[in-house]
């Protein structure tokens, strides 16, 4: 062997030859990865930088040890802390989720009745941001809005900079996850040209948050508990999801050292993309452009000629049914009854689902419902205008952005996120004066 081992157990190593050179490495696997920077050892000559990998889109990278979030997507499990997601929404709530995610584990009694005190308690915003949203465009998207307010917070608590201060790093938490549907709500209201409506501290997360979206005049907002709980379960399911594109974001954000404002600000703007949480946007698109059950074999066609894509179908991670979409599924026929508002959508979207289990594009590539297939459907339901379903997402996903961020903060091997890249450019060109070019 030439090269320099990093092995430490027999058998738990990597051999590499490189056949430029004819030398040969035996490279740790740890945890089933071998480390990127043992491969900077292999080198064609001393002037060589070493040997990079490179993976656009990260799709075999692991940035991170993270013990938040685990998912099996060949079988489609997905677990909080080791929790099954079914049975988190069948028997918690999604403060206890966001403490679960946030603490490592349950909360006691006396725990969840002083977190959730503690979160309804911080509901309120700032006067000045009211201002702040009357300086909106009336037909601004909300979640344009609610990422420039949630970046703004860190305005208002600078303190929150203090990122080695384990009370203020609570305290942070505390406020992202009170503030954000205040926000979301804010930002809706202004969309329509309705009075903000103050949190109410005596309903519930979701109840508050219903309040916040469609009290008018009435003293006090009711709202139904089969749709508070329709929306709590919303929020469990999209808690968290291990290392995404906005999770993703606020970790390299974050690792800047930036107050968590605003790393978390990072996260919302990853969200608001098509492909990420906008998708349950473009999925009511997609069906309303179908308009009708018969048009959906076209559609299909569409989809496997290349000049669509099925919006909601599909994941980087599940190649099975997203666990996520079956539980949504069972809420979508409870939300229509609790409102009275049936979806002809609805009917289009279950055509698509069985048409598409059952055709070989779909199958062979592993194309199955994701969880903005349903979501939006109840989205719409609960009267949310299409342009706010990737808000309401946003609110859901808060706790796991700060339990990521919280979980970057204490890892001693924490660094800058700064990636490597081929560069493919000129080299040592002239500038060109502009009579010239
Ligand atoms: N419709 C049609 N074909 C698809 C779709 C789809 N939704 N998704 C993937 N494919 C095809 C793709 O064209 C490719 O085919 P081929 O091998 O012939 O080139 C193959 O399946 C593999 O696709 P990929 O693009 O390599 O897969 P990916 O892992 O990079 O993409 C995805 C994952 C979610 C971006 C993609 O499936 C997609 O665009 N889905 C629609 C958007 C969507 O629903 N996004 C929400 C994701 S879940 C919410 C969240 O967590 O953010």
């Amino acid at each position: 062997m030439d090269g320099k081992s990093t092995a430490t157990k027999e058998n738990d190593t990597l051999s590499v030859t490189d056949n430029r050179t004819g030398k040969s490495y035996d490279i740790e696997i740890k945890d089933g990865t071998v480390r990127a920077m043992d491969l900077r050892q292999i080198k064609e000559n001393d002037e060589d930088f070493g040997l990079m990998t490179y993976d656009p889109g990260f799709t075999n990278t692991a940035s991170c040890r993270s013990a938040i979030t685990y998912i099996d997507g060949e079988k489609g499990i997905l677990e909080h802390r080791g929790i099954p997601i079914e049975q988190l929404c069948e028997q918690s709530s999604f403060l206890e989720v966001a403490y679960l995610l946030i603490n490592g584990v349950l909360p006691t009694e006396d725990q969840l009745s002083e977190w959730t005190h503690e979160i309804t308690h911080h509901t309120y915003v700032h006067e000045n941001i009211k201002d702040f949203m009357n300086g909106f465009r009336h037909d601004a998207n909300p979640m344009g809005m609610l990422l420039a307010s949630v970046g703004a917070l860190s305005t208002f608590y600078p303190e929150a900079a203090d990122i080695d201060d384990e009370w203020q790093r609570h305290v942070t938490a505390v406020r992202l996850i009170a503030k954000v549907p205040t926000l979301a709500a804010f930002a809706y209201r202004h969309s329509l040209g309705l009075p903000y409506v103050y949190p109410d501290n005596d309903l519930s997360y979701t109840g508050n948050f219903l309040s916040m979206l469609f009290k008018m005049a009435e003293p006090k907002y009711e709202p139904d508990p089969r749709l508070e709980k329709a929306l709590d379960v919303l929020f469990i399911l999209h808690a968290d999801h291990e290392q995404n594109c906005s999770a993703a974001a606020v970790r390299v954000v974050g690792s800047s050292r930036v107050d968590p404002y605003s790393a978390v600000a990072g996260g919302v703007a990853g969200l608001y993309g098509p492909l990420h949480g906008g998708a349950n946007v473009a999925v009511l698109r997609m069906l309303n452009r179908i308009g009708s059950t018969d048009n959906v074999p076209a559609f299909l066609q569409g989809v496997k000629e290349g000049d669509e894509r099925l919006m909601g179908f599909g994941h980087r991670v599940y190649k099975n049914y997203d666990p996520r979409a079956r539980i949504i599924r069972k809420h979508v026929d409870e939300v229509l009854e609790a409102t009275g508002r049936p979806s002809p959508l609805l009917e289009i979207a279950i055509e698509l689902e069985k048409r598409a289990l059952d055709d070989e594009y779909f199958t062979s590539r592993k194309l199955y419902p994701n969880v903005d297939f349903y979501s939006g459907l109840i989205y719409e339901a609960l009267n949310i205008p299409t342009n706010a379903f990737t808000v309401m997402f946003a609110i859901g996903r808060t706790p796991g952005w700060v339990a990521q961020w919280m979980e970057m903060m204490e890892d001693p091997e924490l660094k800058i996120a700064r990636p490597r890249q081929i560069y493919t450019g000129a080299r040592e060109a002239d500038y060109i004066p502009m009579d010239k070019r």
